[in-house]
């Protein structure tokens, strides 16, 4: 087989066979195949796309390129969620120990910021000492006792998946479909969960901006998880503005304790709520989603969620303590508000310019080797449809030094918008597809 031949057959709009894809997959994880020709492959899918059949195909190739989490012995059911990507989205810190309190096992492998979204394992590094590189046997562990347990992906999980996801960031190819859900799909098919929630993200602060782009993602991976023997949601929501009222690393875990401790910001907890309803369901112990949703209530109201997750984190190497000194205070001395320029209703924060600017700050990163921060990022006094005087403090911007402020204030000022009357606020769960 010739790779030019499997190229322009793409190239072309043909379906490839189950070969052909096997043939680019193992050629370019043993580095036979070199980086040019896999670039162009993946080119041609942007513009061509992929049937259903090829991407369950390349989707089960990427997961065969490694190991799979074994997780023989621990009793489940083991559900998990995927956030395709957002700004302030810590959902995960909160949903997996609320779940898991209500008898769902979690095997979180979870992912860092990504251009300018936010990532789980950035944040929960920010918490001194806290872990996510578990060994097999820690994530175990975790699983056995909290009933949950948040890692990053090890070497020998999906190694195409590293590769390719690489490759495709410096060349253009990430926004795709059949790419995506092969990518995500692998991953959490390897971690060992049986059935899984997927939060595809809509709008100028996601990578599907349309709604028609979520729903061709959330459809396709319904589609192939249920191919691969799966019990698959998935919940398409609204990402306008950043989720909750702060956004950064350690930032982020502060306001997931509020949340855990039941004062959490109303649209946050909405979706954490609805989320984890889906995976009670998912999962078969809750009937419906009402039920789940009040298991989920209860969850946090007794505080069980909450001891869980002050379990998890001193289970995975983090000062629990330390953790709660420094919430409040844990702020860069880089920092400027923001203030209304007009009196009025608040009408937009735009996430995507959020997001940009976070990377500036220090949130994430520009470049995979640069470092990021814990103590930067933004802390919101209003959300979009709130009343606002001339003057008020719309937030306060922390940043690593000085540049990294200059650079970011343009951006979160352009984000703002302003309205003479209320605007109407924008639904968080749009659309639900569930194949359960
Ligand atoms: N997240 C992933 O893991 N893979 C993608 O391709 C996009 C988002």
């Amino acid at each position: 087989m010739r790779a030019v031949d499997v190229i322009l057959k793409k190239r072309s709009g043909q379906e490839l066979g189950r070969e052909e894809l096997a043939f680019l997959v193992s050629g370019y994880v043993s580095g036979e195949l070199p980086e040019y020709q896999v670039s162009a492959w993946l080119m041609a899918v942007c513009f061509r796309g992929m049937t259903a059949r090829e991407t369950a195909d390349l989707t089960e190739l990427m997961l065969r390129s490694g190991d799979v989490m074994n997780l023989a012995g621990i009793a489940g059911p083991f559900v998990d969620k995927h956030s395709t990507g957002g700004v302030g989205d810590k959902v995960s810190l909160v949903l997996a120990p609320m779940v898991a309190a209500c008898g769902l096992r979690v095997p979180m492998m979870s992912g860092r910021a990504l251009g300018h979204t936010g990532g789980t394992l950035d944040k929960l590094e920010s918490i001194p000492g806290y872990r996510t590189d578990l060994d097999e046997a820690a994530f175990r562990a975790g699983l056995e006792a909290e009933g949950f347990a948040m890692t990053g992906q090890t070497a020998r999980i999906v190694p195409a998946d590293k590769k390719l996801y690489a490759l495709r960031d410096v060349t253009g190819t990430v926004e795709s479909v059949p790419l995506i859900t092969a990518s995500i799909l692998s991953k959490k098919v390897a971690e060992g969960a049986e059935a899984l929630v997927f939060d595809v993200k809509c709008g100028p602060g996601a990578f599907m901006k349309t709604r028609e782009e979520a729903r061709a993602l959330a459809d396709s991976l319904v589609r192939t998880g249920k191919a691969m023997g799966k019990r698959i949601v998935g919940v398409i929501t609204d990402m306008t503005e950043p989720l909750g009222l702060k956004s950064g690393n350690f930032l982020e875990v502060e306001e997931s304790l509020d949340c855990l401790e039941g004062r959490g910001p109303a649209d946050l907890m909405e979706l954490t709520y609805r989320l984890g309803a889906w995976m009670l369901v998912a999962g078969g112990v809750a009937e419906g989603v009402a039920e789940g949703e009040a298991a989920c209530r209860a969850a946090i109201g007794s505080g069980a969620a909450l001891r869980l997750f002050m379990a998890n984190v001193r289970r995975q190497g983090g000062d629990a303590e330390k953790m709660l000194k420094l919430r409040g205070s844990y702020r860069s001395k880089h920092s400027f508000e923001l203030r209304a320029s007009r009196a009025g209703w608040l009408a937009g924060i735009e996430a995507y310019k959020i997001g940009v600017a976070g990377v500036y700050l220090g949130v994430g990163r520009d470049k995979t080797t640069d470092p990021v921060y814990p103590d930067v990022g933004f802390v919101f006094d209003k959300k979009v449809g709130d009343p606002v005087a001339a003057g008020e403090r719309i937030c306060a911007v922390y940043g690593k030094d000085g540049p990294s402020l200059a650079a970011a204030r343009p951006l979160v000022e352009a984000s703002l918008s302003y309205a003479d009357s209320r605007p109407e606020r924008r639904p968080i769960v749009l659309e639900e597809i569930s194949a359960l």
